[in-house]
This record gives structure tokens, sequence and C-alpha cells, in this order.
């Protein structure tokens, strides 16, 4: 099973959209098979990548709704390497529609189990908000960046790095 990276912040214009996007064509480029997923309902990863998210008939929404199969979602994109599963504006009522289910925060962990082993790397843009969507994506994610409070005893790190990680993005 590949690695899978979640790109999370409650806030929003931080740079994670950014981050998701040139993160997984960097890889694509280093020959990794990536795929990027768009968890958040502004759809900027997906029309990022060249995807129009009003021409989408099926989405991540009705894939984590397991009314679709994500194999069946996922596009090819101009970059060699890299695919994405697309997002458009309705996963805003994903939000709604899950809060009553059992496992709530497992439904992405469901909806990418099929195709988890197919990719090197899966990249998760999450949205600017702690909600359903945003939980069920680090349930996916094997490792996240830890970031510690530095200490008289730790090194500080460069000033780009602590922006960083004041953002936790
Ligand atoms: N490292 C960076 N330096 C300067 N501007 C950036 C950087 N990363 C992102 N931006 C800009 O910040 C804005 C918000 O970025 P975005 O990735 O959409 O944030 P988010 O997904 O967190 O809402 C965009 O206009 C983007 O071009
Ligand atoms: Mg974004």
């Amino acid at each position: 099973m590949g690695k899978i990276i979640s790109i999370a912040n409650q806030k929003g214009g931080v740079g994670k959209t950014t981050t998701a996007v040139n993160l997984s064509a960097a890889l694509a480029v280093l020959e990794k098979k990536v795929l990027l997923v768009d968890c958040d309902p502004q759809a900027n990863a997906t029309s990022g990548l060249g995807i129009d998210p009003d021409g989408l008939e099926k989405s991540v929404y009705e894939c984590i709704l397991g009314q679709v199969d994500a194999k069946d979602i996922i596009t090819e994109t101009t970059t060699p390497n890299l695919y994405i599963l697309p997002t458009r504006i309705d996963l805003v009522g994903a939000e709604v529609e899950l809060i009553n289910e059992k496992g709530r925060e497992q439904f992405l962990s469901r909806a990418l189990a099929d195709v988890k082993d197919d990719y090197d790397y899966i990249i998760i843009d999450c949205s600017p908000s702690l909600g359903l969507i945003t939980i069920n994506a680090p349930r996916r994610t094997r490792q996240t960046p830890q970031y510690r409070s530095h200490s008289a005893d730790s090194p500080q790190p460069a000033a780009s790095h602590r922006r960083s990680a004041d953002n936790h993005v």
C-alpha cells in the first residue's frame, strides 16, 4: 500500500491546495503513481488540474456515499502518473447526509479501499474546516507530520519552516 498524505488545516487560504497539487505533480514527475483526492467542495484542486467541476456527472461525493466505485471516477490528468478523484460543490451535502451514519468517519477509507494499492501516493486535499469530510481524511492517513513545540534544548527551525509549522499545513 502506498503512502497516504492528508493536507489539512481549518483555515482557508493557507496553501493546502497549492501544496496538494504541487506535491502530487512533483511526485508524479519522479515517476511515482499518484492519486490526488479532492475533498474540498470548492474543488480548487479539481479545476487546478484542468477538470471543470460543473461538468462532472459523478464525483468524490457519490464515491463517499458508496453509490459509485472510486475506480469509475478517477480521471487521468495531462501530467503522466498523476490521477485525480475530482469533486464538485455537492460534496458539502455529504456532511449532513453522513451525520447519523454509523462509522461515518470511515466512509472515505471504504471508498479508497479498492484503489489504495494501485498508487504509490494518495494525497488528500481537505476543506478549510474540521467537519466530517476532513475527519474522514486523516483516518486514511498512516503518517502525519508532527510539529513539536520548540524548547530551549531543541533547535529553532528556519523562519520559513516556523511559518509552515504555525499553519499546520
Ligand atoms: N508558498 C506560497 N507562497 C505564496 N503564496 C502562496 C503559497 N502557497 C499558496 N499561495 C497562494 O495562497 C492562496 C491560497 O492558497 P490555497 O492553496 O488555495 O489555500 P487553501 O487550499 O489552504 O485554501 C493562493 O492564491 C495561492 O496562490
Ligand atoms: Mg484549498
